[in-house]
């Protein structure tokens, strides 16, 4: 059975692909940081690693779990957060605040990926860091959150260069109705946009097809898929 690490999958996105993988016959070691809402979100299925992504010793309680299920052939970067909300154009952006955002959002996940390389080299395994339209587009209040989704896509471009032994997809999975995206539009009705299930069928694809390293995005898979 493959066995993949999906950070932050007690809601939203992480625990869409989680579920879908299980359906699929993965073998999982997911983790968040509130233990009783991952255990809430999750019946069996998936080895329950609580802990924060900016701790060390946890990133090498996930890559041991995973281990011991035989080593990750997949690891998917998928926990993040948005910052203070509503957002603060840069001018005004609290600098705690953003070494925050970059803490999770781009150096936990490329010290999880150190960790989990060399299995990942020999199994001939990937790596999905999720990314984000704000990575690459110029949106006023994005600039915390979106500079730090573009330093994930940058870094994972020149991983790929260094890692041919390795699949490298940093994944645009498009807008979803999740918490975060609830956050990045405080008091906003944000019921129009697709629930992260939609986004599964593609991200299945995209596993299924082993395209070469790069940017993803799961709106071009799906329209392929359909
Ligand atoms: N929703 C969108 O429209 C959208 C669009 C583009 C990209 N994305 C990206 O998709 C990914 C998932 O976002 P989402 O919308 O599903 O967010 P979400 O609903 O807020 O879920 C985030 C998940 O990450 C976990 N998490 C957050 N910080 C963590 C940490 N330090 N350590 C471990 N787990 C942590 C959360 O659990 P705890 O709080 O319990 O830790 C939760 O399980 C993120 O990378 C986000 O940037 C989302």
């Amino acid at each position: 059975m493959p066995v993949a690490i999906i950070t932050g999958a007690s809601r939203g996105l992480g625990l869409a692909l989680a579920r879908g993988l299980v359906e699929a016959g993965w073998d999982l070691v997911v983790d968040a940081r509130d233990g009783a809402a991952l255990a809430a979100s999750w019946v069996s299925g998936a080895t329950l690693v609580p802990g924060d992504v900016t701790d060390p010793a946890h990133r090498a309680d996930l890559v041991a779990a995973a281990d011991r299920l035989g080593g990750a052939d997949l690891l998917i970067n998928n926990a993040g957060i948005l910052g203070p909300s509503p957002q603060p154009v840069l001018a005004d952006y609290p600098l705690d605040a953003l070494r925050e955002v970059y803490e999770v959002n781009v150096v936990a996940p490329l010290a999880l990926t150190r960790l989990a390389l060399p299995g990942l080299r020999e199994r001939g395994g990937a790596i999905v860091n999720v990314t984000s339209d704000a990575a690459v587009e110029a949106y006023p209040g994005w600039g915390g959150y979106g500079s730090a989704k573009a330093a994930v896509e940058q870094a994972s471009h020149v991983l790929a260069a260094e890692e041919p032994a390795v699949r490298v997809w940093w994944v645009d999975p498009g807008d979803l109705r999740t918490r975060m995206h609830q956050e990045a539009f405080p008091g906003e009705d944000i019921s129009d946009r697709p629930l992260p299930e939609t986004v599964v069928p593609a991200f299945r694809r995209l596993l299924a097809d082993a395209p070469p390293s790069g940017r993803i995005r799961l709106a071009d898979l799906l329209v392929a898929a359909s």
